[in-house]
């Protein structure tokens, strides 16, 4: 892989097959996009998208395992997306893409079931509760991903940080969501549940500082933020 500074990156983006950009979204970019990614894969096969995916460590991880199914990496910040970018055209993952946005405007994206499942690596944690609805766990955006996941469809977090962990857990609660695995140290464990092996760049250096690192998977059904919007406003 060619040594590129940071702006070359975000200019090199542009032009990459397998990167759509969308930061820069004009009216009508959403309908280039929305209910199209089988023309974007080439194939009909289940959507998966890495969210906060940086690398997206977990695109490359999953696509490399599960060829008969599609990842999309989402995240702003181009020339981290650029490295996942390159590595997938080095590696031939034709099922592995990258999206340039941010997760904020996700609905825009993707027709009603047209996701089957996401996994949220290490996200940012936002820890000021003025900051909390921005968290990718926070009900404003499981409601979101309803929207554009199939009924019942998996969510996956895995993070290094305790606040973060906690709020996801108590989200789920008080949402009822069923709760596929929770796990609140991986690496503890005797042997690492399937796909938990899977590292991301920010995990290696978390595991170097000596950070546990937890899971959790749950069923995203319909999530009705109204009624329990009270005690979400509660949790910090
Ligand atoms: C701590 S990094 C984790 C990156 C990668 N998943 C990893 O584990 O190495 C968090 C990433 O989330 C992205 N991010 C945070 N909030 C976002 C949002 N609302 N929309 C798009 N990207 C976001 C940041 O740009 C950053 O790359």
């Amino acid at each position: 892989m060619s040594r590129r500074t940071k702006t070359e990156r975000y200019e090199d983006i542009l032009s990459l097959p397998n990167v759509t950009d969308l930061h820069h979204y004009r009216e009508g970019d959403f309908a280039a996009v929305r209910g199209r990614w089988k023309d974007f894969f080439g194939n009909d096969n289940p959507v998966t998208l890495e969210l906060a995916c940086g690398k997206g460590d977990y695109c490359l991880g999953l696509g490399a395992r599960y060829p008969d199914r599609n990842f999309l990496g989402l995240d702003i910040k181009g020339d981290r997306i650029w490295k996942g970018a390159m590595q997938a055209l080095d590696d031939g993952l034709t099922n592995v893409r990258f999206m340039r946005t941010r997760i904020d405007h996700i609905i825009n994206y993707f027709a009603a079931g047209e996701v089957s499942e996401i996994w949220i690596t290490f996200p940012d944690p936002y820890l000021k509760k003025s900051k909390t609805r921005k968290r990718l766990t926070h009900p404003v955006f499981l409601q979101r991903y309803r929207r554009i996941m199939q009924p019942d469809g998996l969510i996956h977090l895995k993070t290094d940080n305790d606040r973060l962990y906690e709020f996801t857990i108590n989200v789920i609660d008080l949402l009822k969501l069923p709760v596929k695995q929770r796990i609140a140290d991986i690496y503890r464990l005797d042997s690492i549940p399937k796909n938990l092996d899977i590292q991301t760049y920010y995990e290696k250096q978390h595991l170097a500082e000596g950070r546990s690192i937890k899971y959790v998977a749950f069923y995203l059904n319909d999530v009705v933020l109204q009624a329990v919007q009270d005690e979400v406003n509660e949790l910090i």
